[in-house]
């Protein structure tokens, strides 16, 4: 019987335009690590088309098992169980080992020393070499990108002050404090950019 599940049209929407770069990125097999996973439409459509990786989804313990029925429904072999992780003060030794990471629209959610907590606990588990994907909405300078996302950032800032879209500068001094370089930015659809960091 189909279940009711969990539903996000901006996952449908950048799904494809993401896939497509992590094709390229993620070319090796491995594990990918992906952090605040939500529904689980990225997980089921990232590792139905990267058969070489297994996917190994977490989130915040509140949402970890939001993505069960896409992750169920999928029947794929290469995707793990999700495993709750809260990237502050969450327990990231419970983790397998990972040879990758990725995490859509986290960054400008949660506080920003969370986002540190993020860089650090990524830095620490990822292996020499390996990569980070980060997806999302950034600004440059202080300045966003459209006036899209300057009202986005706004709504975001009005419902609690701890979230708002983060800038370029804040994140390329949090990779070089913790180990991770910023080796490529790309440009996606809807002003947002996929962040590629490189641990060092
Ligand atoms: C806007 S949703 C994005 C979900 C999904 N990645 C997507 O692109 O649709 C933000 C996600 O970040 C997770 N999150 C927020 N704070 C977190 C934290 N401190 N630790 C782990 N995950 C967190 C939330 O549980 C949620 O799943």
């Amino acid at each position: 019987m189909q279940k009711d599940k969990p539903f996000s049209q901006a996952c449908e929407n950048n799904k494809a335009p993401i896939l497509e770069k992590l094709v390229e990125l993620f070319k090796q097999p491995g594990t990918i690590l992906e952090i605040g996973t939500g529904t689980g439409q990225h997980a089921v459509h990232f590792a139905a088309h990267l058969p070489h990786v297994v996917w190994q989804p977490t989130d915040h313990p509140q949402n970890a098992q939001l993505s069960r029925a896409w992750i169920d429904d999928a029947h794929l072999t290469n995707i793990n169980p999700p495993i709750a992780l809260e990237v502050l003060n969450g327990d990231w030794s419970r983790l397998p080992a990972i040879d990758g990471a990725f995490s859509a629209n986290t960054a400008h959610i949660m506080a920003w020393k969370e986002v540190q907590a993020m860089f650090r606990g990524l830095a620490e588990a990822l292996p020499k070499g390996a990569i980070f994907c980060l997806y999302g909405p950034f600004s440059y300078g202080g300045r966003h990108t459209s006036e899209n996302n300057v009202r986005f950032d706004l709504s975001l800032r009005t419902q609690a002050p701890h979230m708002g879209i983060r800038d370029m500068e804040d994140l390329e001094a949090l990779g070089e404090a913790t180990g991770l370089k910023l080796e490529k930015d790309f440009g996606m659809p809807a002003n947002n950019r996929l962040l590629v960091w490189r641990k060092s």
